[in-house]
């Protein structure tokens, strides 16, 4: 890390999340003179701090926790006594993200990024401030972030009404929780508390969990996790959340009409989307304006309607996710550097970590048909793929969607055994503009989850081998 006395910089990131901190280090490798501000007191963002980190922490512990207790017998491994620590378990969550947290630090020093720890805000299109301390720089790049959406008249206190932050941090657990939103916090956040014994309930607008997913993806999700406990109320609305004595009243509504009712939980958790992060930055003062919704409008590049600021990552909307945030903050670091950066925002892979987990890239079939896109599907179930079956993790399917004229592949979606690391494969595939036919030639190892993958693109030209 450079020592905080210059002033004067090629490029001032502000936010310290994968899209800061990534685009940052990048830019310094390029040769940049490059500073990062960041608020909170520890690099790594939302993400490291407070979200995907922490939440896949809980995951696979709370997983673990729930196969010693109900998956081993099966498998002639026999545990009796097996007790929950949650004090151990959320212990080694906050290690794991302290550890990162000091291992960007570390790669900020090498890179020779300045680390300017405070709030930083625009004064000017190449000006900002941090407390007293005055910075130029010839570029800016705003990155952010976003915050949890608030449900209007529900105040969230972060013990019995939490968001995902403190539903990351509970110190003991509720015997009932009501999650509202069916996407991907509540699922995630839902499940690691449903396997620590919670009774969940999800409470969802729509009339299907993760709206953006493919329908056959939500519709076997749904059941796969109703098997799981968790409870769950489609197409109905929160009107109201009381918090009582013993814990929060939740009154819910039918969207179309119908009798109210109330619902009695220890814990409220409320999920119901996030918001972009632009409070105090004065992106006025720079004279970079912002949509009706608070998004900071882009163009192709990542930049701002002010020539000299960019922004990247959740603050600019689209899939708010790490790995598209670091895309981006990569690629405007080349951009600056006079290289092509570029992103492909028709394919970015989004996971659920769920188990099993759901995967998905590029176009849904409900896209394609709106598209008018007539298309292939090719299906491979993982109870005929022989890793699942001796793993014992034989739920889901993958699903590929190809051009009917060309065989491109235009889509995948997985639920199953490790299906986020399955999808980069589809990824890369399509990426190379591949068809179905250059995956089921492509030769896959054997016994393994990915010969699913290799199994469905044969299945595109019903060629599959073993349904
Ligand atoms: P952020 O990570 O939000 O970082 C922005 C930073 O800017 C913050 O640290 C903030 O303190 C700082 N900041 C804001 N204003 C200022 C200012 N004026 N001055 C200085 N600093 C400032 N995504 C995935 O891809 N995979 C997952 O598994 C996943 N799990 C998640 C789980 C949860 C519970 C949550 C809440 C989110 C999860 N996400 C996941 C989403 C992911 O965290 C975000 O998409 C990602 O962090 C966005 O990165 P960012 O750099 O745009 O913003
Ligand atoms: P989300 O957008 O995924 O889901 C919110 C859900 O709440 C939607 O299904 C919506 O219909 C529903 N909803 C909205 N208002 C409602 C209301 N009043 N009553 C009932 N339901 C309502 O948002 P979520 O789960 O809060 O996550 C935020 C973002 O964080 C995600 O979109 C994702 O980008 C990111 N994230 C990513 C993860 C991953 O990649 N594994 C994990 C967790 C979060």
């Amino acid at each position: 890390m450079a020592t905080n006395t210059e002033t004067a910089f090629d490029l001032v990131v502000v936010g310290g999340g994968p899209g800061g901190y990534v685009c940052a280090i990048r830019a310094a490798q390029l040769g940049m003179k490059v500073a990062c501000v960041e608020k909170r007191g520890a690099l790594g963002g939302t993400c490291l701090n407070v979200g995907c980190i922490p939440s896949k922490v809980l995951l696979q512990s709370s997983h673990h926790f729930h196969s010693a207790k109900e998956e081993f017998a099966a498998h002639g491994v026999k545990v009796s006594g097996v007790e929950l620590d949650l004090a151990t378990m959320m212990g080694r969550k906050d290690k794991v993200v302290g550890e990162f947290t000091k291992g960007i630090e570390f790669l900020f020093k090498k890179n020779k990024v300045t680390y300017v720890k405070g709030a930083a805000t625009l004064t000017g299109p190449n000006s900002l401030k941090v407390g007293d301390a005055e910075y130029t720089a010839k570029n800016i790049v705003v990155a952010t972030g976003s915050v949890s959406a608030p449900l209007p008249g529900v105040e969230v206190d972060e013990k019995t009404v939490v968001s995902s932050t403190g539903a990351l941090a509970l110190g003991k657990v509720p015997g009932s929780m009501v999650v509202i939103g069916a996407g991907v916090i509540g699922l995630e956040l839902g499940s690691v508390w449903s396997r620590l014994g919670t009774k969940v309930t999800v409470v969802e607008f729509l009339d299907k969990i993760l709206p953006p997913f493919d329908d056959e993806v939500s519709k076997n999700t749904q059941r796969i996790l109703e098997k799981q406990g968790l409870a769950f109320k489609l197409g109905h609305k929160v009107t109201g959340v009381k918090a009582t004595k013993s814990g929060a009243t939740v009154s819910v509504e039918p969207v179309k009409g119908g009798d109210a009712a109330e619902i009695k939980a220890d814990v409220v958790l409320v999920a119901i989307g996030r918001r972009p992060y632009t409070e105090g930055l004065g992106l006025e003062a720079a004279g970079v304006v912002v949509d009706p919704k608070g998004f900071v409008p882009v163009d192709s590049h990542c930049r701002t309607n002010v020539p000299s600021v960019y922004a990247i990552g959740d603050v600019i909307g689209g899939l708010m996710l790490a790995h598209k945030a670091e895309e981006e903050g990569v690629a405007v670091a080349e951009t600056l550097a006079g290289q092509a950066g570029h992103v492909n925002h028709g394919i970015i892979p989004s996971v659920v970590y769920t188990n099993p987990e759901i995967a998905s890239v590029g176009k849904t079939e409900q896209q394609l048909k709106a598209e008018g896109v007539a298309y292939n599907v090719g299906k491979f179930p993982f109870l005929a793929n022989s890793r699942a079956k001796a793993s014992g993790e034989t739920q889901g399917f993958v699903k590929i969607l190809a051009d009917k004229r060309t065989d491109k592949v235009l889509g995948a979606h997985l639920i199953g055994p490790n299906a986020g690391e399955l999808i980069a494969e589809v990824a890369i595939a399509m990426e190379f503009g591949a068809s179905a036919e250059d995956i089921a030639r492509t030769c896959h190892a054997h016994p393994s989850l990915a010969e699913a993958v290799k199994e469905a693109a044969m299945d595109v030209a019903k060629s599959a081998i073993h349904i």
